[in-house]
C-alpha cells in the first residue's frame, strides 16, 4: 500500500540533550525518507549521575510527550533511546509500557571484543551504564576473553552541550581518562555515551592513530531500519524527511550547538515539565524542509 505523505508518522528519538544527535544524523543518513521528532531533556542533562527511579520516570514522560501530545501532530511510531544511559536505566521499563518498538543501546562491547587485535578493549561511559546489570552482562557473554579497560567521565556531557568540543579543557579532561588506557595497550575504544562522537577528532588526536574507535551510531540506525522493516512500519522510500527538535531548555542555544553539531539548519520547539508531564511551549505544528 502506498502511504499518503499525511499518514506518515515520526520516529522518535531522544537524548538527555544533544548526544542522541550523533544517533539522529546517522538515522537521517540511512533513511533519509523517515521524519524524525527529537527529543532533548536539557532541563535535565546529564543524566549519568541520576537515580535509575528519575532516570525511568522521564524517560517515560518523553515517550508519553511524543505520543499523546506530539509536537508534529502525529504520534511517534517507533521510539529509539539515543543515550546508553536511559538505555541501561530504563529500556525493559519503557517496553513494558508503551506499545510502539523501541531500539535502544549498550555500548559496542560484542563488535570490539570480536576486533580487538591485541585483545586490550577500552570503554568509556557514565556511572550509570558501566554499573548497570545489563553491562555485566554483555561483558560476561561477549567479552571474557579480552582485556576490558573501563573509564567513567564526569564533564564530558557538560564539555559537549556547552559547544567545548575541542578545548584545552576538554583535551585536559581526555588526556586524564584516556592516558591510562593508552599506557595499559588498548587497541580498541568503544564511545559508550552518544555525547562522545562529537568530541571524536579530540578523542583520535588522545589516543593515537593506532587505536580504533566506535562509535554505535550506524549499527543503531541499522537497526531501526530492521525494527520498521520488521513492524511494517516504514515510510515511503523517495520522500524526503521532514525534522522537528524540542529542548526542555533554552531553545535558541540548543538550536545554535545542534547546528553546529549538524551542520545543517534545524528548526526548535520548547517544552516543559509539568507535574512530572512533558508539554509544549507553543501549538504550532509546522516542520523544518
Ligand atoms: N548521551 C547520554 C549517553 O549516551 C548521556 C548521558 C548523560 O546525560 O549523562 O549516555
Amino acid at each position: 500500500m502506498v502511504m499518503d505523505d499525511g499518514d506518515v508518522r515520526p520516529i522518535g528519538v531522544f537524548d538527555s540533550g544533544v548526544g542522541g544527535l550523533s544517533v539522529l544524523r546517522e538515522i537521517a543518513r540511512q533513511l533519509p525518507h523517515e521524519d524524525i521528532v527529537y527529543v532533548a531533556d536539557t532541563a535535565h542533562c546529564p543524566y549519568g549521575p541520576r537515580p535509575q527511579d528519575e532516570i525511568r520516570r522521564l524517560a517515560a514522560g518523553i515517550i508519553s510527550f511524543l505520543i499523546e501530545r506530539p509536537p508534529t501532530g502525529r504520534p511517534i511510531k517507533l521510539a529509539v533511546v539515543a543515550c546508553n544511559t536511559i538505555s541501561a536505566a530504563a529500556l525493559a521499563f519503557l517496553r513494558e509500557r508503551f506499545p510502539i518498538p523501541i531500539v535502544g543501546m549498550v555500548p559496542a562491547v560484542k563488535p570490539a571484543a570480536a576486533s580487538s587485535p591485541r585483545r586490550k578493549v577500552g570503554v568509556i561511559a557514565t556511572q550509570t551504564t558501566l554499573q548497570a546489570q545489563v553491562f555485566a552482562e554483555l561483558v560476561e557473554r561477549f567479552a571474557t576473553d579480552v582485556d576490558l579497560y573501563t573509564r567513567v567521565c564526569p564533564r564530558l556531557v557538560e564539555q559537549v552541550e556547552r559547544g567545548d568540543l575541542d578545548t584545552a579543557e576538554t583535551e585536559a579532561l581526555l588526556h586524564m581518562y584516556l592516558d591510562p588506557m593508552v599506557a595499559a595497550g588498548i587497541d580498541t575504544l568503544v564511545l559508550g555515551c552518544t555525547h562522545y562522537p562529537f568530541l571524536l577528532p579530540a578523542i583520535q588526536r588522545v589516543v593515537g592513530s593506532g587505536v580504533s574507535i566506535i562509535d554505535p551510531a550506524p549499527a543503531i540506525a541499522r537497526q531501526t531500519e530492521r525494527v520498521l522493516e520488521g513492524n511494517q512500519l516504514g515510510a515511503p522510500v523517495g520522500r524526503r524527511g521532514r525534522y522537528l527538535y524540542v529542548t526542555t531548555g533554552d531553545g535558541a542555544s540548543f538550536r545554535s550547538l545542534a547546528e553546529r553539531l549538524l551542520d545543517r539548519a534545524v528548526a526548535v520547539r520548547t517544552a516543559k515539565w509539568v507535574d512530572g508531564q512533558l508539554y509544549e511551549d507553543q501549538t504550532t505544528h509546522a516542520h523544518d524542509a
